[in-house]
């Protein structure tokens, strides 16, 4: 190297060909998410995205399985999205999960995944306290549906699997506590009732059930209603209130079971194109607190947003289209239009979400010419 008298010679060296400097157990250049930040949604122990990255690049490659048994607001899950993991994530909390659900939501093109609701296990802490332990579990069982049919003022029946009760000539059944409400358990409901038509003292004599639960499959609400009304049976979802739980609400008697909540659409099609507009949603006044009521003047500001599958094939639910409320702009579209390019007949998948984070579902059924 040649330099001019007096000169000090300088080596030049570049970042990419330092060797750098292992990362470290503790990480400081990821800041945790600011107040302002886009990112930000109301999470007190959201993560930065930036950080998740950093854990998952490092971690897995593409179409790898990450997992986040909690998963608060859903960084987890969202990053592992956007950096083309597959992923299973969960959460006890109702706010978690709905928080995470419209946080993948809004991801463009966001694959397919399915929400589900697996059960409180409290629940059998309690059953086991209340009537007993498990190896008297038949007779536990028993007495727990009596119970909850004593409350519900209805009648235990006996001699049948899943028809628990009479009410008002409605058979009932009683769900049990420790899982939700499924799909196949009204398809059990369904064919037992249809047997029993007809014999016995305690046959059913009014095409009618009521299904209580403490939890229901979040696909289930109208889908089911539906597949119910096929096999010719009116069919109620009832919530089993939280206050079954407490001596103090039952002695006093109250304990109040509400229906699940119900949605209307309306739908007109012309030629190709299918209009779909919400004209009602009515909610159970369980679990909503007072002053949240209060400020409710239109059954629209029950919904938090809403999505459609045109095309469903009875499996997961695509998210063809969605609409939501944002911090920005609280309004909510409460109609859509979709052209379809080939004529046929389709199912189409409506699914509400309420400002609560239940889930309503509702099948509609269009031909298009
Ligand atoms: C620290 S937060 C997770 C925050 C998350 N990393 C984020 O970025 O938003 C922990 C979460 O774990 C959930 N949780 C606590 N115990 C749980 C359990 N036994 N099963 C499932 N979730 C649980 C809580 O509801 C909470 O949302």
């Amino acid at each position: 190297m040649q330099t001019k008298p007096g000169n000090v010679p300088r080596q030049k060296r570049y970042l990419d060909e330092m060797f750098g400097v292992p990362l470290q157990s503790l990480w400081l250049d990821i800041k945790p998410v600011q107040s302002q930040s886009f990112e930000k949604l109301r999470y007190d122990t959201q993560k930065p995205e930036a950080l998740l990255e950093r854990i998952i690049n490092l971690s897995s490659n593409e179409n790898d399985i990450v997992l986040d048994c909690f998963c608060g607001s859903g960084t987890t899950a969202a990053t592992a999205e956007k950096l083309n993991r597959r992923w299973i994530t969960c959460d006890l909390g109702r706010f978690a999960i709905h928080t995470t659900r419209k946080r993948l939501l809004s991801i463009e093109n966001v694959k397919p995944f399915v929400v589900q609701n697996l059960g409180k296990y409290e629940r059998q802490a309690w059953q086991t306290a209340e009537f007993g332990d498990a190896q008297r579990a038949a007779a536990v069982v028993t007495q727990y549906r009596q119970f909850i049919l004593e409350l519900y003022n209805g009648r235990f029946v006996d001699g049948y699997s899943w028809l628990h009760g009479v009410k008002d000539g409605r058979m009932v059944h009683v769900g049990p506590v420790d899982s939700p409400i499924s799909p196949s358990d009204i398809t059990q409901i369904a064919i037992e009732f249809r047997k029993a038509t007809g014999t016995g003292k305690d046959a059913p004599k009014v095409a009618a059930v009521d299904v209580l639960g403490w939890d229901f499959a979040f696909e289930l609400n109208e889908v089911a209603k539906q597949q119910a009304q096929q096999a010719n049976i009116t069919m109620r979802f009832i919530r089993i209130p939280r206050e079954v739980l407490e001596k103090a609400a039952v002695e006093q008697g109250d304990v109040k079971f509400f229906e699940l909540a119900a949605l209307s659409v309306d739908k007109t099609i012309s030629k190709r194109t299918v209009t779909l507009k919400l004209a009602d949603f009515v909610i159970p006044p369980d679990d909503v607190p007072q002053d949240v009521q209060k400020a409710i003047s239109h059954w629209s500001q029950w919904i938090d947003y809403w999505a459609v599958d045109w095309d469903n094939k009875g499996d997961t639910f695509h998210n063809m289209w969605q609409t939501y409320r944002t911090r920005q702009d609280k309004s909510l579209q409460l109609q859509v239009a979709h052209q379809y390019d080939q004529p046929g007949e389709y199912a189409i998948m409506i699914k509400v979400i309420d400002i609560l984070g239940n889930d309503t579902t509702k099948t509609l059924s269009v031909i298009v010419h």
